[in-house]
Formats: structure tokens, C-alpha cells, sequence
């Protein structure tokens, strides 16, 4: 556990509905715990990140050891400069992605050997990892079918124009690892319907992290300053 907060990411592939699940488990926990709940993600969460985020999923084309490092870089940040103190203040931080994204798309989905593109993130953040990952799991065709009808035949980016087969490798990534660590990984079917899913993000996340009820006046959800995640 990362004593005083708890730090919970969200995991799965584009278009699984992860956003929406942090939202409404942020509220929900903010009310059952009293205590400040920091919803945020990457990349992108912060001035730099967003920089970054930019470069990597919006620049010129680069090779899988470029684009592992620009994530790495955006995470070092953040977590240096908006996890790590809140979990320090005894905040709950649900992050949408974290490590796992980065192995299952750039080990997976890429090919970089996995305990290398592990390394380098378990070093961004010194070893940060989390109390619980909640994989949203999706058909990766069913994922783009409900993105497209969504947002629209809007432009992709360089991770979205990848194609079938690595979004395939992505998933199969993401479920390998959540069947390696069955404490910490809840798995869940994306396709139920949202408020299904809803409930039992919250059966498993109590459970696992032994939370308590306390009564509360204002519990408060903050988000960081950069919420354009274009
Ligand atoms: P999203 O914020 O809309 O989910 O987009 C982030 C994209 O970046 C998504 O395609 C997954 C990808 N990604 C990686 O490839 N590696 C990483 O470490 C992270 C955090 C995201």
C-alpha cells in the first residue's frame, strides 16, 4: 500500500469506457471515505504531459523505443509532481492508465521485451505501483465500433491508426498480466451495461482495499488543470 493514500488506475484498450468508471467511482469514494479524491490519467496530465502527449500520439512517426520513452517521461512527471503528493495527503488517486498501458503497448503491441519496458517505468516512478488496477476488458473491434459512433470519423491518432492486430495484442497483454496477479487486477467485462459495471468496481475496490464508511460534510473530487486530452 502507498500509506497514507491509495492509488487505483484504470486499464483496458480506447473506447472501454475507463473515463466514465473513474468518474463515478471518484464520486462514490469520495462520499463513503471523507476523503479528497484525485481523479486524473495519462498522458497529458500535467503542462509538460501535455507537451508530451502531443509529441507521442499526435507528432511525426517513431520508432517503439522513442515513443516508450516520451510515456515514460510523461509518467516521471506526473507522478513526481501530482501522484505522489496526494498520495502523501491521503488522497485516493484513480489514474485512467498507468504502467500496464505501457507494457501491454509498447511490449505488446510494439515488441519491446516486457520486464525492459517494465524497468523503465518502475524507475520513472521509483517503484510506484498500484493498490488495485481495474482492466476494462473489450472486443477491440467492439471498442472502435462504440468510439466511431461516439466522436465521429474523427481524425485518429498514432496509436488508434495501429491497427487490428496490435489492438489485439494490447488486449491479450492487458489480460495476461491481470491472470499473473490476481490481487491486484479486477477484470471486468466492458460490454455490461455502465451502472453493472459500476457496481461491481465498487464490491471488488472495498473489498480489496479494506475501506471504511465515515461520516462526511464535503468530500471533494479534484481533477489536475489540464482536462484536454484532444
Ligand atoms: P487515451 O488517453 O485517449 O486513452 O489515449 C492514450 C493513448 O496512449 C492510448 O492509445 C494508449 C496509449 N498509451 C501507450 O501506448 N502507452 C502508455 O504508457 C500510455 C499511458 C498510453
Amino acid at each position: 500500500m502507498n500509506a497514507p493514500g491509495y492509488f487505483i488506475s484504470f486499464e483496458g484498450g480506447e473506447g472501454v469506457g475507463k473515463s466514465t468508471q473513474s468518474r463515478l467511482l471518484g464520486d462514490w469514494l469520495a462520499d463513503l471515505t471523507g476523503r479528497e479524491v484525485l481523479l486524473t490519467f495519462e498522458p497529458g496530465a500535467t503542462t509538460l504531459g501535455q507537451e508530451l502527449r502531443s509529441a507521442v500520439m499526435h507528432g511525426q512517426d517513431m520508432g517503439p523505443r522513442a515513443e516508450a520513452l516520451i510515456y515514460a517521461a510523461d509518467r516521471a512527471h506526473h507522478v513526481e509532481t501530482v501522484v505522489r503528493p496526494a498520495l502523501d495527503r491521503g488522497a485516493v488517486v484513480i489514474t485512467d492508465r498507468y504502467v500496464d498501458s505501457s507494457i501491454a503497448y509498447q511490449s505488446g503491441g510494439r515488441d519491446l521485451p516486457p520486464g525492459e519496458v517494465e524497468h523503465l517505468s518502475l524507475w520513472a516512478t521509483k517503484g510506484l505501483r498500484t493498490d488495485i488496477t481495474i482492466l476494462l476488458d473489450l472486443d477491440p473491434e467492439a471498442a472502435a465500433a462504440r468510439r466511431a459512433a461516439a466522436e465521429g470519423k474523427g481524425a485518429l491518432d498514432r496509436l488508434e491508426r495501429a491497427g487490428l492486430e496490435f489492438h489485439t495484442r494490447v488486449r491479450d497483454t492487458f489480460l495476461q498480466r491481470a491472470a499473473a496477479d490476481p490481487e491486484r487486477y479486477v477484470v471486468i467485462d466492458a460490454a455490461a451495461p455502465v451502472d453493472d459495471i459500476q457496481a461491481q468496481i465498487r464490491v471488488d475496490v472495498v473489498a480489496r482495499l479494506g475501506l471504511t464508511p465515515v461520516v462526511t460534510e464535503a468530500a471533494a473530487v479534484t481533477v489536475p488543470d489540464s482536462e484536454d486530452r484532444s
